[in-house]
């Protein structure tokens, strides 16, 4: 079959059902076109995308800088591996690390290949800078995390949807309950914890954002006990809450485009998603000389991680975070987007709550867990025009690309106002 040749969205669906692996459960739509907030299904009708694809497209579909930085950097070279230098790597090493205020990079692709490889970092600083004995670093993590789909990020998991017959498990991880610094004060009390990792809000488990001081409390745990703060921020970073980085957001300045105070800085921090605008699988852990000094020749790597399409498509991809202003459109809209649904909340008896910070969004129906009322919901979404997914049961993630204008909102309120009525008792 041509590339080329037109498809039906029932065709395309059955497609994928006979040929592919069941690995996820999709909106019945099919996708073939996207510019900005909006994408077209192969009949050609057009949706405002409130998914973002997991909060990659934040720069907005096919962003015409990225989209140029990509063509471009692909008619001249695509992959050297890091068998040799190429000469897209340094310069993107200067700008990304100078971006978030770090000293080094270590490139990766997916996010979750980012996490391993900061769980790597954390381990081999702990046996090797803190003095841990040989096989007994441990890394604390919270309950209802997501940090990917590797055999040692699911060990961290108590998702049974996401673990259940893929044992045995990595040890050394030690989970606690979220959002509790107690907790973590306990974990910390064992001299073998080399790191804490957490996501500065829990965005797969329903956009839990924790207590104001949550962050900077634990951040200041973690230097008491010469702890790594690991801060995973691939799904809440670049700009997608509001700040530049989530984390940053948790600090008492003021600057939406600040990469982060001592106060919650991070000692390692993990991106992916956003950084390359959704357009190429481009993922960063960043960390100081003393952290990442510890990473050799050999110790590490990935054939695709800094390859110079990457490097060129996550550069344009940062610029248009800071030159369209990302972090404060994100904010300014968030707390528009927060205010109307709380109007649903005290008016009707479908929506129990709304919570999220910037463009990061929930709302939870009013409904058991276990329901279908929120999938039923965001089906009717889609016929209204409007694309977004439940993530656990009865919550509504809604995260546009952060390019969206006030109109746009409005209009994506109103739709999403007209359904929650339709289904309001
Ligand atoms: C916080 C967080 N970490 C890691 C990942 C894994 O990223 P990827 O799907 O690119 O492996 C995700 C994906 O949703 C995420 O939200």
């Amino acid at each position: 079959m041509s590339v080329l040749e037109r498809i039906t969205s029932k065709d395309a669906i059955a497609l994928e059902e006979k040929y592919g692996a069941q690995n996820y459960h999709p909106l019945p739509v099919v996708l073939s076109r996207g510019e900005g907030v909006y994408v077209w299904d192969v009949e050609g009708k057009k949706y405002y995308d409130f998914l973002s694809a997991y909060s990659a497209v934040n720069q907005g579909h096919c962003h015409p800088k990225i989209i140029n930085a990509l063509t471009s950097q692909a008619q001249n070279l695509t992959l050297t591996s890091r068998a040799f230098h190429n000469d897209m790597l340094g310069r993107y090493e200067k700008y990304v690390t100078e971006y978030f205020g770090f000293d080094k990079v270590l490139p990766m692709n997916t996010g979750a290949e980012a996490v391993e490889t900061a769980i790597k970092l954390a381990r081999k600083w702990g046996y090797e800078k803190k003095g841990i004995h040989a096989n007994q670093a441990k890394i604390i993590v919270c309950q209802n995390n997501f940090h990917g789909r590797t055999v040692t990020i699911i060990s961290a998991s108590n998702d049974p949807v996401a673990t259940e017959n893929f044992g045995p498990f990595t040890p050394g991880m030690v989970s606690i309950r979220y959002n509790d610094i107690d907790a973590l004060r306990e974990a910390l009390a064992d001299g073998n914890v080399a790191a804490f990792l957490v996501e500065p809000i829990q965005g797969e488990a329903g956009v839990y954002v924790p207590d104001e001081n949550y962050m900077k409390e634990a951040r200041q745990l973690c230097t008491d006990k010469n702890v790594l703060f690991i801060a995973d921020e691939v799904q809440t970073g670049i700009a997608r809450t509001g700040r530049l980085l989530a984390t940053c957001g948790n600090c008492s300045c003021d600057d939406k485009n600040c990469s982060g105070t001592p106060e919650v800085k991070p000692d390692v921090l993990i991106l992916g998603k956003a950084i390359s605008g959704g357009v190429f699988p481009v993922s960063a852990v960043l960390a100081n000389n003393e952290i990442m000094e510890v990473i050799r020749p050999g110790n590490h790597g990935s054939t695709f991680g800094g390859n110079p399409l990457a490097c060129a498509v996550a550069i344009a991809a940062l610029e248009v975070v800071r030159e369209d202003d990302l972090a404060e459109n994100a904010y300014q809209l968030g707390k528009l987007f927060r205010e109307e649904m709380q109007k649903l909340v005290d008016t009707t008896n479908i929506v129990r709550l709304v919570r999220g910070k910037g463009l990061l969004n929930a709302i939870v129906i009013n409904d058991s867990e276990d329901s279908s009322t929120a999938w039923e919901i965001c089906l009717a979404l889609k016929e209204n025009g409007l694309l977004a997914k439940p993530t656990h049961g009865n919550i509504i993630r809604f995260a546009p690309p952060l390019v969206m204008n006030e109109e746009q909102l409005l209009d994506c309120i109103s739709i999403i106002t007209k359904t929650m009525l339709q289904f309001d008792k």
